[in-house]
């Protein structure tokens, strides 16, 4: 779905996302969500908090589960994903404390493989996931899966690529004090949601559109694996369609 700007197309991901929120109460089951972090999910979040303020759209029968964590990284330091999403989603909604998981980015490195399994089976537990947003890195990543990052891949560690760690420099202060790694959720994981919705914004992203939308299906743009998925829809402004 092409839409002329950002905000009229974060506006119809957030409707989607409440509509599955509120058909889930409806049947008095919980709605399991797959959230993502980054710049592009950030009015998505806003216009949840306004339908939750003004609407009276409620959050108690929301799980969630973040894709991604730097590794290593404190949850209150100011670039963690943890802290992010308190700050544009967790702390203006009233989701209960404890439905919602981000990975954790300060386990023991012996102890990381441990985890991801734990996170899987938390998600499993939960029922899978109902609905998964996702942004999409320059280089096609989803998640932290960066190119090379295989389909059946699980929740790991990974090597931030090079492109990566240069887009994130600037809030960690300089490439040198940028983390090299992080925990994410694996491209199998991303595609066992019901519901995939990927969002771009900017012409910056029109070439990794392209290529993920119309070219092959391959490792060395892991957004293309969402051409496999049966459920999954590209939410993208003018500007991210221009190549197409
Ligand atoms: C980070 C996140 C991704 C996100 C990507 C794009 O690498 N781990 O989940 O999709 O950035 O970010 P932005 O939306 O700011 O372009």
């Amino acid at each position: 779905h092409i839409y002329a700007d950002a905000k009229n197309a974060s506006r119809a991901v957030a409707h989607e996302i409440a509509e599955l929120i509120r058909s889930k109460q409806r049947e008095g089951k919980m709605a399991v969500l797959g959230l993502a972090t980054g710049s592009s999910p950030k009015t998505v979040y806003a216009e949840l908090v306004r339908m939750h303020r003004e609407e009276g759209l409620s959050f108690q029968n929301v799980i969630s589960f973040n894709l991604d964590e730097y590794y290593p990284m404190e949850p209150n330091a100011v670039q963690s994903y943890w802290r992010f999403m308190r700050e544009q989603l967790f702390d203006h909604v009233d989701i209960p404390a404890g439905n919602y998981y981000v990975p954790d980015g300060t386990v023991r490195p012996e102890e990381v493989a441990e985890f991801a399994k734990q996170y899987e089976a938390k998600i499993d537990a939960a029922g899978g996931l109902d609905f998964q947003l996702l942004g999409i890195g320059g280089n096609g990543h989803i998640g932290f899966n960066e190119p090379g990052s295989l389909i059946n891949s699980h929740t790991r560690l990974m090597m931030l690529d090079n492109s990566t760690r240069a887009a994130a420099s600037s809030d960690f202060g300089g490439l040198a004090k940028t983390p090299r790694k992080a925990i994410t959720m694996g491209v199998a994981s991303i595609l066992s949601a019901r519901r995939v919705v990927l969002m771009a914004w900017g012409e910056r992203k029109s070439p990794v559109i392209q290529e993920a939308l119309e070219g092959v299906v391959t490792e060395h743009n892991p957004a293309s694996y969402l051409q496999t998925h049966p459920n999954a829809l590209f939410v993208i402004d003018e500007a991210a369609a221009s190549q197409l």
